[in-house]
């Protein structure tokens, strides 16, 4: 999937630490940049990827994509970001990507957020309200402070748009505050109590967790305990280290080490745009590297089995997958697999990008 130069034509500050870069797109780019509330996208700077989700609201024509960006301490990117860009910077961008989504449809929909966290569920919770007058979302939302909350004004905007429609609370961690939660972490039990004073849980269409990992696992936990059905639960996971995939999606993982790799080399074809390319990879290597020797326009982002940019389909051979935390259950069972984990099995193994 090919990058696209897009120029910067804003900066805002979205909280202490973080910036909402607003990036133009040109008429011709706009079919290509429409998103799903949820999606990410993909930056290229300086040799390195980085993803971040979508907080502005999806329409059929616009005209620009917002995306929020926090600083992370020694983050190649998010240092450049917070601290140098400037409008007219032109950065490279892959159009948007990514299954954590939620499609405008009738029904109360609800959402956690912690930290950037917020970044999609606030372009969710904008595009619903404004395209579904049959469409509710209530959001809690945490914080460490108020100080470090991304996009506190935009939230607001939302509950003077849509009264009635949007309830938020807001929990702030490491800060006393006079109304909404009391301070501190937020385990299970509080969450739970939390979740079922704001919402009837069996009146919630869809959940959406968005956050650090602690707290996907604690909302879980909590949605269990009320009773709703995993299969109404999404998430994605969110982690602040300096060399990160931005997004990770889901929480499972495939850690065993490889039944029996290939012991020779393994000749990959791969379907990618159109294009059949035939390459050899070593025992061991994942086949994204192998790929990328023969076609640089291989899709990747983090390398690390979490954004599910380099999705594909096996029609060939088999793989070991040395981690998964981007693809749900039924892609699996439906042959899809991450070629930046992938490694082969098999004498001869294909995969097609274009599935
Ligand atoms: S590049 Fe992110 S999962 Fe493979």
């Amino acid at each position: 999937m090919p990058f696209h130069p897009l120029t910067v034509a804003r900066l805002d500050r979205s909280a202490d630490d973080a910036v909402a870069i607003t990036l133009a797109v040109p008429p011709a780019l706009r079919g290509v940049f429409r998103h799903v509330p949820g999606q990410h996208l993909t930056v290229r700077h300086a040799g390195l990827r980085r993803t971040y989700s979508l907080c502005s609201p999806a329409g059929p024509e616009r005209g620009e994509v917002t995306i929020g960006v926090r600083l992370i301490p020694g983050g190649a990117f998010s240092t450049h970001a917070v601290t140098a860009l400037a409008a007219g910077d032109r950065l490279d961008v892959m159009p948007p990507r990514g299954r954590f989504t939620l499609r405008p449809a009738p029904g109360h929909y609800a959402a956690v957020a912690g930290g950037s966290g917020i970044t999609p569920v606030l372009s969710m919770a904008a595009s619903l309200l404004a395209a579904r007058t049959d469409a509710r979302f209530t959001l809690l939302r945490s914080d460490r402070t108020a100080g470090s909350a991304m996009f506190l004004d935009e939230v607001a905007d939302l509950k003077d748009r849509h009264p009635g429609r949007f309830q938020l609370a807001h929990a702030l961690t490491r800060e006393e505050r006079q109304a909404g939660p009391a301070s501190g972490r937020l385990d299970a039990a509080r969450l739970r109590d939390l979740l079922a004073a704001l919402v009837p849980p069996d009146a919630v269409t869809g959940w959406y967790l968005c956050g650090p990992p602690g707290l996907i696992d604690a909302s879980r936990s909590a949605l269990r305990a009320l009773g709703v059905p995993p299969e109404r639960v999404r998430s994605e996971l969110f982690l602040t280290t300096p060399d990160p995939p931005a997004t990770l999606e889901n929480e499972r993982s495939f850690s065993d080490s490889p039944p029996h790799p290939a012991p020779h080399t393994t000749t990959l074809t791969a379907l990618l745009d159109g294009r059949g390319t035939t390459c050899a990879a070593t025992p061991g290597e994942p086949l994204l590297s192998a790929l990328l020797r023969a076609r640089p326009d291989a899709p990747y982002a983090c390398r690390g089995g979490v954004c599910g940019t380099c999705r594909a389909r096996l029609t060939e051979g088999r793989v070991h997958l040395a981690r998964n935390d981007a693809l749900e259950d039924d892609e699996l069972a439906a042959g899809y697999v991450l070629a930046c984990q992938a490694q082969p099995l098999t004498d001869h193994v294909a995969l097609d990008f274009d599935a």
